[in-house]
């Protein structure tokens, strides 16, 4: 990365304001997933080491620029003080005098969590008076919120004017790791891409045909590419609107010479029903009246055996709709598949992450990605902005 990072500037005793990607599900007033806190610890260690005062802002879903009862940050504090074993300190605005004054009162090494950003309307508008006041609480930022770095807020960009900016080591990390994907990959290289729709995922798709070996497309994804190439899928999801950007990527991806894997057999069921009546069909003979819910175990088995040779896999989406039992199948066993290769397994964030924790096999892959979006638009090429704003090595 040609960004400076946290190494290359000294944050010692230094009040360093942080910006991290603590949008995470709650579940019963609680914390659901802590995936992404976990993944800020060894920026947040390093700057206690270094007797820093940190100021943690983070966004939590999107409350509209109003400030939202259901979505303040005390659950996400309360969670990370359990992981760093110490306390967090919250403070009821992320700007402001009561902000300033939070700020003041902090030790060396203490560590707190502003308030919910997007409170104020100004964030999402990367208002620049807004973004001053916020880079006015310290005298370094950090970011290292990957999983918000393809938004050009305030506090992921427009605080870069007035404070010297640096990557966190999340940041670092996933650049890096994204980046070999992109840049040099051991092939074979394998993408599996499934989730809903195609067309969040086409320019994925297409910047990397001229990288990959093999695609394996599953999910609504696939039943796109299957209708696309005439077959029938019942009441299958489909966006029909992209069925002519489907015919025109299968052409591309046979004039590159990469091979695309689609479901031989599917596991289809009834429309609306939550549980039971699901059966395997060749997916060329889909009923009418069913919708595809995941790929078969014919397809499972092809997916396997192609994965076998290959030393580099990334997986976007899942393969099913792995929340319903009766559709899980393809995604668990693709999960403990890519946990047993011998490749080196990169997993794009959010549904897919979640997938890879149910199956219990996080641990086992090489990288999960904590960004949902901002993944994709690496994938895609993009430049994500809240990377382009930090200063330059
Ligand atoms: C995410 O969860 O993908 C990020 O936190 C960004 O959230 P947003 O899509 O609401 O900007």
């Amino acid at each position: 990365m040609n960004k400076k990072t946290l190494r290359d500037i000294d944050v010692n005793a230094k009040t360093v304001l942080v910006r991290v990607d603590f949008n995470v599900p709650f579940a019963a007033g609680k914390v659901a997933d802590d995936t992404r806190l976990r993944a800020t610890l060894p920026t947040i260690e390093l700057l206690r080491e270094r007797c820093a005062r940190i100021v943690l802002v983070s966004h939590l879903g999107r409350p509209k620029g109003v400030a939202t009862d259901s979505l303040r940050l005390a659950p996400v504090a309360a969670r990370l003080s359990e992981l760093l074993c110490r306390p967090v300190l919250t403070a009821p605005d992320c700007v402001g005098p009561a902000a300033q004054a939070a700020v003041e009162a902090l030790g060396p090494g203490e560590v707190m969590l502003l308030e919910n950003v997007r409170f104020h309307p100004e964030e999402e508008k990367n208002d620049p008076v807004f973004a001053q006041e916020l880079a006015s609480l310290a005298e370094i930022y950090v970011n290292d919120a990957f999983g918000a770095a393809h938004r050009a807020h305030a506090s992921t960009v427009g605080v870069t004017a007035y404070l010297p900016s640096v990557a966190g080591m999340l940041m670092e990390q996933e650049i890096a790791t994204l980046s070999q994907l992109l840049d040099a990959p051991a092939h074979p290289f394998a993408v599996l891409i499934g989730g809903a729709k195609i067309s969040t995922k086409i320019g994925v798709l297409t910047h990397l045909l001229s990288k990959v070996d093999l695609l394996v497309a599953g999910g609504g994804i696939a039943n796109t590419l299957l209708k696309a190439q005439g077959l029938a899928v019942g009441q299958s999801l489909v966006e029909d609107e992209q069925l002519d950007v489907a015919r025109d990527f299968l052409m591309q991806a046979q004039r590159a010479g990469v091979r695309v894997l689609l479901p031989s057999d599917v596991v289809v069921g009834a429309v609306g029903a939550s549980s039971g009546g699901a059966r395997v069909v060749s997916s060329r003979a889909v009923p009418s009246d069913m919708m595809i819910g995941d790929v078969g175990p014919e397809s499972i088995s092809a997916i396997r055996s192609a994965l076998s040779s290959a030393r580099t896999v990334l997986w976007n989406g899942p393969l099913g709709l792995f929340e319903e039992e009766r559709f899980a199948r393809s995604t668990r066993a693709l999960a403990l598949a890519l946990a047993a290769a011998p490749a080196v397994t990169v997993i794009g964030g959010g549904e897919t992450g979640a997938a890879v924790a149910a199956a219990g096999v996080a641990e086992r892959m090489s990288h999960i990605s904590t960004g949902g979006g901002a993944t994709l638009e690496f994938l895609e090429g993009k430049t994500l902005p809240g990377v382009a704003a930090l200063d330059d090595a």
